[in-house]
């Protein structure tokens, strides 16, 4: 066949496909999210095989463990104590609670690792939602959106005097990005950021999170202030929204279903964007390859490399540490 064009030449070799690769994947894109309690032991998370959570010393030699490997932010999630849970949450600000003292710990033993922490009610709630939760006299649930706000700045500011380098809401809630960031600078703590999540589903794929954490809402869901699957052009309003805010980094989660979110915040933002493949995406990937159907590796690899190629500069994982491996093994 006469042809001038042959694009197949450009992929004759692995030094020729290096050479065109259009996405990498590094390990400085990687942010592992951690679970962890107060008990004295590391256990096994049943819905998310090959996850722990982690004891505070536990946590901490993990922590050492893949800061070595190169890895260097992790996201902190704690389980807590049932009795410490109220309606109120009041326990998400308390500054010799579980999250800031594993907070000081990790600054302690290992200062280079970027600590990124959680801010929302729902592990301290005891109704198990983001925020306040009144009833509205019909049987339903109201979350309150001004008040909450209120509780997350001292969240936040707990976080930043423990030492938290970025504090990131995944509360969904109005005005919360722009709220933390004045209560911040008038404590002081300008350089601490903060990584919105800007477009976060009410999505089914959170489930197995919820199972490690015990943190599923006790009635109702999530649909109020979490955003609606079937939207794109709301993610971008609340994009605008974060932005003006004073968002540092601002997120798509979950990841995989959501790719052309993250390709359209790519278009809208000059911010950095994460991304956060979830609990549920995860474990379809682990069971999938726990029955030998799929290959984990290269799953998992090319699960993330679509999810750069996105536009996501940075992604949350549970696959971090393997990848961080497999990662060390190709350079190697
Ligand atoms: C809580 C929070 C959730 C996740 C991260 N932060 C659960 C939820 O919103 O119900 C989910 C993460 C995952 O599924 O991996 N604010």
């Amino acid at each position: 066949m006469e042809m001038m064009i042959r694009a197949r030449r450009n992929r004759r070799s692995g030094a020729i496909r290096g050479l065109v690769r259009e996405t990498r994947l590094s390990v400085a894109d990687l942010i592992f999210p951690m679970f962890f309690h107060e008990d004295g032991e590391d256990v096994e998370i049943a819905s998310m095989p090959g996850c722990k959570r982690w004891s505070v010393s536990g946590l901490l030699g993990e922590v050492k463990e893949v800061y070595a490997l190169g890895i260097r932010a992790v996201v902190l999630f704690p389980k807590i104590a049932e009795e410490l849970k109220s309606g109120d949450g009041a326990e998400c600000a308390n500054d010799l609670g579980l999250v800031p003292g594993m907070i000081r710990e990790i600054k302690g033993a290992c200062p280079g690792m970027c600590v990124i922490t959680d801010v929302a009610l729902d592990p301290y709630s005891s109704d198990g939602h983001d925020g306040l939760v009144v009833r509205d006299g019909m049987g339903g649930l109201r979350i309150l959106n001004d008040e909450t706000v209120d509780v997350l700045c001292e969240q936040a500011l707990c976080h930043a005097r423990a030492g938290a380098d970025i504090v990131a809401p995944s509360d969904m809630m109005d005005g919360r990005v722009g709220a933390i960031r004045v209560a911040l600078d008038d404590a002081g703590f300008e350089e601490v950021g903060i990584m919105a999540y800007t477009a976060k589903y009410a999505s089914a794929f959170y489930g197995p999170f919820r199972g490690a954490l015990d943190s599923a809402p006790k009635e109702g869901d999530k649909q109020t202030y979490q955003m609606d699957p079937g939207n794109v052009r709301e993610a971008v309003r609340e994009l605008m929204l974060d932005e003006e805010e004073g968002a540092d980094i601002v997120m798509v989660k979950p990841a995989g279903p959501y790719l052309d979110v993250i390709a359209r915040l790519r278009d809208e933002t000059t911010l950095p964007i994460a991304a956060y493949q979830v609990s549920g995406e995860y474990l379809m990937i682990k069971s999938a390859c726990a029955g030998g159907w799929l290959d984990e590796q290269a799953v998992v690899m090319e699960s993330l490399l679509g999810i750069k190629r996105a536009g996501a500069d940075m992604i949350l994982t549970y696959f971090a540490k393997e990848v961080a491996i497999w990662l060390r093994q190709e350079a190697g």
